[in-house]
């Protein structure tokens, strides 16, 4: 598995690195959020299978990011299916794109969620954890460790619906996080989703500036490697810029 983060001050100005299909899409998006997040996320997407195939940046246009039915993304290059399976994700004007090696058709084989470490309430807590998740997060110390566990299970629980390729159609409570502390050289800690009927999705997470980043997959891996390329989360600051021009146009 590797990943590559970006910000979306890193977006183009234009949109040239879209295939005809992405761009017929992209004009279809009345929202600047939605809108941004789509390029952000194919942006990311790409930079990342461009990476991965050792490819420049100038072969963007070569490679789109589709969807399924189900909304679970798939690459082609060339217009052909690329044998590897990505998943991807973003919150507050920055993504993630995390690729490996090719999924069968009813299950990816990863999962990958961002959030941002920000407050949960109670009925958040009650309504979307587990009873022994909801024990993991009042065990914390204080309210900013409290919310930090909170969105960290969440994101784990997305991470693992991502591999499932059912996303939030399900139940979050059916399937159970449990989060290790200790971190590898590289800010890697890690986790394990269960769910009720008895599978497992080990995986992985870390902590950059205000956000928590998580990854699942269907068999035990090592942390994911960095690609070459992209934005450090490290350094991130969570953006909203759509705030101020919510509608596409003049
Ligand atoms: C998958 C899901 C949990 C992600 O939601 P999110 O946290 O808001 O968004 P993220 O930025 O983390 O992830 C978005 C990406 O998840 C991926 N994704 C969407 N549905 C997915 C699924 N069923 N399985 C795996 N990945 C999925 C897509 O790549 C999407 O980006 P893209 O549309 O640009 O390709 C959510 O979209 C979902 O549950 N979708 C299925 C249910 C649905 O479609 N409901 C209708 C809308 S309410």
């Amino acid at each position: 598995m590797r990943w590559l983060s970006c910000c979306e001050e890193s977006l183009p100005a234009e949109p040239d690195w879209l295939s005809a299909r992405e761009a017929a899409y992209l004009e279809t998006i009345r929202f600047t959020k939605r809108r941004t997040e789509f390029l952000l996320r194919r942006h990311t997407g790409k930079r990342a299978v461009a990476a991965a195939l050792g490819w420049p940046e100038t072969g963007l246009a070569r490679i789109e990011i589709l969807n399924r039915l189900t909304g679970a993304p798939y690459v082609q290059v060339d217009g052909e299916r690329a044998a590897l399976d990505i998943s991807l994700t973003d919150r507050a004007g920055w993504a993630v794109a995390l690729v490996g090696s090719e999924g069968s058709m009813a299950a990816g084989t990863l999962g990958v969620d961002l959030e941002i470490a920000e407050p949960r309430s109670d009925g958040f807590v009650s309504d979307f954890l587990t009873p022994r998740e909801q024990e993991y997060v009042a065990a914390q110390g204080d309210r900013d460790a409290r919310d930090a566990a909170a969105n960290l299970v969440w994101s784990a629980k997305e991470a693992a619906l991502k591999v499932l390729r059912v996303g939030l159609r399900v139940d979050t409570r059916t399937v159970e996080v449990e989060a290790d502390h200790d971190a590898d050289a590289e800010g890697w800690r890690r986790l394990v989703v269960r769910h009720v009927e008895g599978q497992e999705f080990p995986g992985w997470w870390r902590r950059d500036a205000d956000f928590v980043l998580t990854i699942a997959g269907l068999d035990p891996a090592p942390p994911p490697a960095r690609l070459p390329g992209g934005d450090d989360l490290a350094v991130a600051t969570p953006l909203h810029s759509w705030v101020t021009n919510p509608l596409v146009g003049p």
